[in-house]
């Protein structure tokens, strides 16, 4: 998604952008732009492709130098990605660049043409630029306060008057934005990511608040352009956390990080050997009133949701619905009072999922969001809240946020489980004290990983594979499937190994590697039958299973063997290598690792 840096101080103003620009690049982009008062004019310099391309576009041209402006990478929607649908873009005396979507851009657009306005670019921000413009009675404040209420979607704007060489304007409507204050400077970015280094406070914007930020500080509005006090929060990353620390890669890195990212999250909801959840707002008595529960989230954090239902089914006999939040809200569905919607997401910005989340209390669901990013909208709009302690990912393709969603709801259905009378304590102890142990058995097979490697170097020329598993090994495997395509740019489905035999088996050949997953005690026989069924056929078998499990020789061509653990725990042991699977497939292919083409890390538009 696009990510957004402005700056007023006494830096050097383009290398501030620049540098911010660059810890956001994790989000996905495909141009560039700065925006910069020097000598008192705007100075814009952008470019398509990435911001190597923008910095040799200002070595030719010339950097603007200056001390306030702000700055841009875009992730196309209206407009393809070219030089002149990159930001900023003027409307005359103003200056903007912008986060998300204008849904009545067009309208607008066409109001504006009927006063003689003209447009250079495609995009909904210049159709904001000039709006801006031609409503701009020399108060800035006055004149953002009147335009955003004619403005429909999601947007999180920087902005810049001609007139006001000494400040950046802001303002945002669901899409994320803050504001951070340094001595005698101030910033606006998308990310707090992008202003660590200047700075750890910083002002989390709510919906359609607009701030002034200028030398002698940030003063806050709301939309009606009265003034705000507001709560000065302070990040506690250090700078180590978010660089790679010696690893190649962002995701490598965050694959290292899980066990500590597990130990983080679980144990402040232990106490005495049983599950806590009372400071998110969740005790037992809460937990009896449901009746239905529904996971809802997008790609990696449904694939954690679904690990989650088998659990929660299995665990506390509850029934557990798992929905894509993009389909969710479109097929009326079946929720309402006395059901549980659990939101998942990293970032808690995922506009289909806090999209979803509305409808689901708008329908009388109590809401309880699982998400990693403090602050974010989901965190704020739902009923309870437990945040997962995995800290910054950056890597686009999600790992250590992934196996915390899923510590998380093993923690939620013992819980559960406890609540409704399906387990005692005791028995929830020993599961607890298992998700304990998880760490340490992730942290063998990290030790151990080279295997993964050689597996990948087998996949790097197939152009298309199933992952196939049965249970929990099939819920695994849609996330061992997602990681590689996103990553590795090879097509991939996962399917239950069962269903092969109703249509799919048709496309297995030599040229198609099949990974299984076979990691359930009590589906070992029948997943071993539908492995010996495509070996048959031909194809190339990579088998994900215990050390100590005996398979026929002739049934598979490659192995990873897992250290013992319980069968319920072992979607967190399992994932392991199919990530390292991924992640060096995609290193010896020679990707982009950590930024695949066409995604982004924060989806904010629907
Ligand atoms: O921030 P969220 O967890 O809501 O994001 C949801 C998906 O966009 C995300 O998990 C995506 O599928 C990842 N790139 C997968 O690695």
């Amino acid at each position: 998604m696009c990510g957004i840096v402005g700056y007023v101080g006494k830096r050097d103003c383009t290398e501030v952008l620049m540098n911010g620009l660059r810890k956001l690049e994790y989000r996905g982009y495909d141009s560039a732009g700065i925006a910069v008062f020097q000598n008192g004019e705007i100075t814009v310099a952008k470019s398509k492709g990435r911001l190597d391309d923008l910095e040799e576009r200002m070595k030719q041209d010339g950097a603007p130098i200056g001390q306030v402006g702000i700055g841009h990478t875009r992730w196309a929607t209206h407009g393809e990605p070219s030089d002149v649908n990159s930001h900023p873009h003027s409307g005359g005396r103003v200056t903007i660049v912008h986060n998300g979507i204008i849904e009545n851009y067009k309208e607008i657009k066409d109001f504006l043409i009927t006063k003689g306005v003209s447009f250079d670019s495609d995009t909904d921000t210049e159709v904001v630029a000039r709006l801006l413009d031609y409503r701009y009675n020399g108060s800035p404040i006055q004149t953002i306060s009147e335009t955003v209420r004619d403005l429909k979607g999601s947007y999180a704007l920087g902005i810049i008057f001609a007139d006001h060489p000494e400040q950046v304007y802001t303002v945002r409507c669901e899409s994320p934005l803050i504001v951070g204050v340094g001595e005698l400077e101030s910033f606006i970015a998308s990310d707090v990511l992008a202003i660590i280094e200047y700075t750890r406070n910083y002002y989390l914007l709510e919906h359609e608040e607009i701030a002034v930020l200028g030398r002698d500080g940030v003063h806050i509005y709301d939309a009606f352009g009265q003034p705000v006090q507001k709560e000065l929060k302070t990040a506690d990353w250090d700078v180590e956390t978010i660089g790679k620390g010696g690893y190649a890669h962002f995701m490598l890195k965050e694959i290292h990080e899980q066990p500590t990212a597990i130990r983080n999250t679980i144990r402040p909801r232990i106490r005495d050997g049983l599950p806590n959840l009372e400071e998110c707002g969740i005790t037992l008595e809460v937990l009896r009133a449901f009746r239905h529960i529904h996971i809802i989230a997008c790609g990696t954090a449904m694939h954690a949701g679904t690990v989650g239902k088998y659990v929660i089914e299995k665990l506390a006999c509850v029934q557990v619905t798992v929905d894509i939040a993009s389909e969710f809200r479109y097929r009326d569905p079946l929720v309402g009072e006395g059901d549980l919607v659990i939101i998942i997401s990293q970032s808690g910005e995922t506009a289909d999922s806090l999209v979803a989340m509305r409808l689901a209390k708008k329908l009388g669901a109590k809401t309880l969001a699982i998400v990693n990013a403090m602050g974010s909208s989901i965190a704020r709009e739902a009923d309870m809240l437990i945040y997962t302690y995995a800290g910054p990912e950056i890597a686009v393709a999600s790992t250590k946020a992934y196996m915390v969603q899923i510590a998380v709801m093993y923690l939620f259905a013992f819980e559960l489980a406890l609540a409704v009378g399906k387990i005692d304590e005791t028995k929830c102890r020993s599961f607890v004290h298992l998700l304990e142990q998880t760490p340490d058995v992730i942290s063998e097979i990290l030790n151990h990983k080279e295997q993964t490697q050689y597996i990948a170097s087998s996949l790097i020329t197939a152009d298309s594979l199933l992952y196939i598993g049965r249970g929990l090994d099939y819920a695994l495997s849609m996330e061992g499937s997602l990681k590689l395509k996103e990553i590795s740019y090879i097509h991939s489905e996962s399917y239950a190994a069962g269903e092969l035999k109703h249509g799919t088996i048709s496309l297995i050949t030599e040229n198609m590697p099949v990974i299984a997953v076979a990691t359930q005690k009590a589906l070992w026989e029948k997943t071993i039958s539908n492995i010996k069924e495509v070996k048959a056929r031909g194809a190339k078998v990579i088998l994900v299973c215990r050390k100590s499990d005996v398979v026929d020789k002739d049934a598979v061509d490659m192995r990873f063997g897992l250290p013992d653990f319980d069968d319920m725990l072992m979607p967190m042991i399992a994932v392991v290598p199919l990530q390292l699977i991924a992640y060096y497939t995609s290193v010896l292919k020679g990707n982009d690792v950590d930024k695949p083409r066409n995604l982004a890390k924060s989806v904010t538009v629907e």
